[in-house]
């Protein structure tokens, strides 16, 4: 039986989006989470956190993240098939400010360009404002992530400042961009 999590005394369910569905990510989900996250072709995109886990990291992190009331993991599921396709995040919720960070991954790339990161993104930024109450959703995205660039503009997106030649990539340094989605509620 999962652990229930909550958030500022709420308690999270799953969310469903229109062709995934978003639940709170669990103990069973880490080995799949961790063969995606050593994958160096998705790894490219990501943290550089993430890039050396193994498993007593990862454990370590998914202990942290169950006890944290400003961080919550979605696995992403297709909804059709119930497959976990992903996983998606909420970082560093800052309650007073209202403010809060935001991950995606989808793991298998035969999935990718079918429209889940859209439908996830969409999702989890309306749970995040109409049921957190938050007022902003920033995230960081290297320059040359153009895929993902591609789908948060789509969500409403806008570029908010750029940090200048402060990622290293294939033998060149190059810009993060800082994205922000404000409520409009
Ligand atoms: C980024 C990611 C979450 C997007 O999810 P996805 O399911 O592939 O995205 P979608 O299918 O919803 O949308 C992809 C969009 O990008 C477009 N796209 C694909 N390749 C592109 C490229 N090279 N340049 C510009 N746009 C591109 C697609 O055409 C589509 O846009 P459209 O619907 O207007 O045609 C997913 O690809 C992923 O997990 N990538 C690896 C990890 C990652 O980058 N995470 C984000 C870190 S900031």
């Amino acid at each position: 039986m999962a652990e229930k999590k909550f958030l500022n005394n709420l308690p999270v369910q799953q969310i469903s989006g229109k062709i995934i569905n978003l639940r709170v990510l669990e103990k069973k989900d880490l080995e799949k989470t961790l063969m995606w996250l050593s994958d160096p072709s998705i790894n490219m995109y990501l943290n550089s956190n993430f890039r050396d886990y193994d498993m007593e990291r990862e454990l370590k992190w998914f202990e942290f993240i169950q006890s944290s009331n400003s961080d919550v993991v979605f696995a992403i599921e297709e909804k059709e098939s119930g497959i976990h396709i992903g996983n998606c995040s909420l970082d560093k919720i800052d309650w007073r400010r209202k403010i809060c960070e935001m991950g995606i991954v989808i793991g298998d790339k035969n999935n990718w360009n079918k429209g889940y990161g859209t439908d996830t993104v969409k999702t989890i930024t309306e749970f995040a404002f109409q049921k957190l109450g938050l007022q902003s959703v920033q995230l960081n995205v290297f320059k040359y992530n153009h895929r993902a660039i591609r789908v948060y503009r789509k969500c409403g997106f806008k570029l908010k400042s750029i940090k200048r030649k402060d990622h290293f990539h294939d033998g060149k340094y190059w810009d993060t961009l800082l994205m922000e989605l404000e409520s409009s509620l």
